[in-house]
């Protein structure tokens, strides 16, 4: 049994993996500050799917699978409040989700982006100085993402690659090339986290994710577990918007001509390959870089997947390509080498079709609440340009 501490634990991934690794037979706690319940608001939308707040939760798992959760409310950002946990809990492994996790978001104007890189850099960089502090043999499992390498003319290696530059060999950091300012929140983390190795002999493992999908999870058995799905343009990622246009019979808007190609994991799996790197943990002082993604999409190639996926529970939906409102390269190479997961036992689920047939049936029963945030999912926030600013609520730490 191991004793772990999720940084993040009511998000989209932290809640069913705490639900996992708890019903696994490890000892879970985690921490949240609601920023992503509070920020999805801000932009005007919601959760497609409901979801319970964290006591009922805990109690619902409780119920359901005879295992206890342990949670603190509190942001990360708060010293004092992290330290106190970590020294209450002493967990042998953190795993650290606890970030503002959309491009666009911090894309929207200034106050977005400060808040972004000011919470993810500092919330991370206090997890390093308390682990440094009160628990310098933790093993660290950091959520960084495949967006920090951007979309280079080379291979993506796991984090290092050889290097020869006039006659002389090295085995250096790849190149991060990102496209938001979330993304380059997240390269400063990695350079952070790798300094915490080199200079104080921490143990990190730093897992480039790919785009999340999907509704369920072995352990969300009653409708109280169920985990957020969202579908506006900020925290929505491109399957989430086109599976919620499908069902509300609205086209299929992919960004520019759809050409663009990223890497995607379903939910299952992301939980898959956080268990097996919370269980085989890097080494003392060791700086560990994981791809964690199963296949490489088109964005169009996915548009005529939900489309088919649609079609075959009598929705009829149309793709239509709108003027790209980000910075990015549409044609490019794109091939990612993901053989440490692999290596380890990682074996994808199923095939991201039988998901998505899961998710379109989940999304149908709540059809009204996609409804009536509508107006939510097509995109205002451009890269470059006219800049739309957000909505009367918005999060803690930002001014408009
Ligand atoms: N979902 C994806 O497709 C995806 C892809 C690649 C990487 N990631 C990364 O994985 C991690 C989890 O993603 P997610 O989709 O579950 O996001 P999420 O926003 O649903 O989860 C993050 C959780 O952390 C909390 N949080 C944020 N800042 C905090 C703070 N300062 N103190 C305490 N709690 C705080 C939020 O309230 C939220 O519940 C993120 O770091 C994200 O960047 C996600």
């Amino acid at each position: 049994m191991n004793n772990i501490l999720i940084l993040g634990i009511d998000g989209y991934i932290g809640w069913p993996l705490a639900m996992h690794l708890a019903s696994i037979g490890h000892r879970v706690s985690g921490i949240d500050n609601f920023a992503r319940r509070r920020n999805v608001r801000s932009v005007g939308s919601a959760s497609a799917i409901p979801i319970a707040d964290m006591d009922e939760r805990i109690e619902v798992f409780k119920r359901q699978h005879g295992k206890n959760i342990t949670f603190y409310e509190g942001d990360i950002l708060d010293y004092e409040f992290l330290a106190d946990v970590m020294k209450k809990e002493h967990p042998r492994t953190i795993i650290h989700l606890a970030e503002q996790p959309s491009a666009p978001f911090s894309m929207i104007d200034r106050p977005h982006a400060v808040y972004t890189q000011h919470n993810n850099v500092e919330g991370t960089l206090n997890v390093l100085y308390a682990m440094k502090e009160i628990v310098p043999e933790a093993h660290l499992v950091k959520l960084g993402t495949m967006g920090e390498y951007g979309t280079p003319n080379l291979e993506i290696p796991e984090g290092f690659f050889e290097v020869e530059y006039k006659g002389r060999r090295d085995v250096l950091p790849f190149p991060r090339q990102p496209g938001s300012l979330y993304h380059l929140s997240k390269v400063h983390d990695s350079a952070n986290c790798l300094f915490a190795c080199r200079v104080w002999g921490l143990c990190i493992t730093d897992i480039m994710q790919g785009v999340v999908y999907g509704t369920r999870t072995r352990e969300i058995t009653h409708e109280r577990l169920a985990t957020r799905f969202d579908f506006d343009e900020s925290f929505g990622t491109v399957i989430n918007r086109y599976c919620a246009q499908a069902v509300i019979g609205h086209s299929l808007t992919s960004y520019g001509r759809g050409t663009q190609r990223r890497g995607f994991i379903d939910l299952v799996d992301s939980i898959q390959c956080l268990t097996i790197a919370t269980e085989n943990p890097a080494s003392k002082g060791q700086y560990r870089v994981f791809n964690q993604l199963d296949e490489v999409y088109s964005i169009m190639q996915l548009a005529r997947y939900v489309a088919d996926a649609a079609k075959k529970i009598g929705l009829d939906v149309k793709i239509d390509c709108l003027p790209n409102p980000r910075v990015e390269k549409e044609e490019h190479y794109y091939s990612v080498q993901h053989e440490h997961l692999k290596n380890l036992g990682f074996k994808p689920t199923r095939k991201i079709t039988e998901t998505l047939d899961i998710m379109l049936k989940d999304l149908l029963q709540y059809r009204q609440r996609i409804i009536e945030k509508r107006d939510a999912i097509l995109p205002k926030t451009r890269w470059m340009g006219e800049i739309v600013s957000v909505q009367p609520n918005m999060p803690t730490g930002v001014t408009a």
